[in-house]
């Protein structure tokens, strides 16, 4: 049983997050999404309402659970009993960060892996900040989130169309 711990602070879950949900499916029999605090951003949602919306965006997915998760992530890779982190990398510009927190990561538990999966060209230029931006702008963003976010989107940025 191979299970992966997928962490973030998901605010809010895009249609990138989803993608890469269903493609560590395909190889994990267990796939966590891990809500996790970020110190250096400040969401819209609540935690609650974060892990609500993505439950309801995996709905129609198998051995997907979705955990809120604080401290820190090795700590929660170890209660979880996952094998793994999974984290997304859209563009090279992303690969920094990543690879800084892959390391320490692995220096604060030797045994921590984490991989990277890409998500659909069509999903790799989507981010959350770009999503919210866009949305309180006023322009078409529910092509980038699944429903249920798009509407919790239009409700908590006061959008009425
Ligand atoms: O979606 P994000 O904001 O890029 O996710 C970053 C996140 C939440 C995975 C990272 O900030 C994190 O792991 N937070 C938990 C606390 C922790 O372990 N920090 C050290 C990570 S190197």
């Amino acid at each position: 049983m191979k299970t992966v711990l997928y962490p973030g602070s998901f605010d809010p879950f895009t249609n990138g997050h989803l993608d890469l949900v269903e493609r560590a499916g395909l190889l994990f029999d267990r796939v966590i999404v891990a809500v996790a605090v970020n110190a250096a951003k400040s969401p819209i949602f609540t935690m609650q309402e974060r892990c609500g919306l993505i439950r309801e965006s995996c709905a129609n997915l198998e051995h997907v659970e979705v955990v809120a998760i604080d401290g820190l992530l090795v700590d929660s890779l170890e209660y979880y009993g996952a094998d793994a982190i999974l984290r997304g990398l859209r563009a090279f510009s992303d690969f920094e960060y990543e690879l800084q927190m892959a390391l320490l990561n692995r220096n604060l538990k030797r045994k921590c892996e984490t991989i990277f999966m890409m998500p659909t060209l069509k999903n790799s230029f989507v981010s959350s900040t770009l999503v919210k931006e866009v949305a309180r702008l006023g322009g078409n963003f529910e092509d980038y989130v699944p429903p249920p976010v798009a509407d919790a989107l239009k409700i908590k940025l006061g959008i009425v169309k």
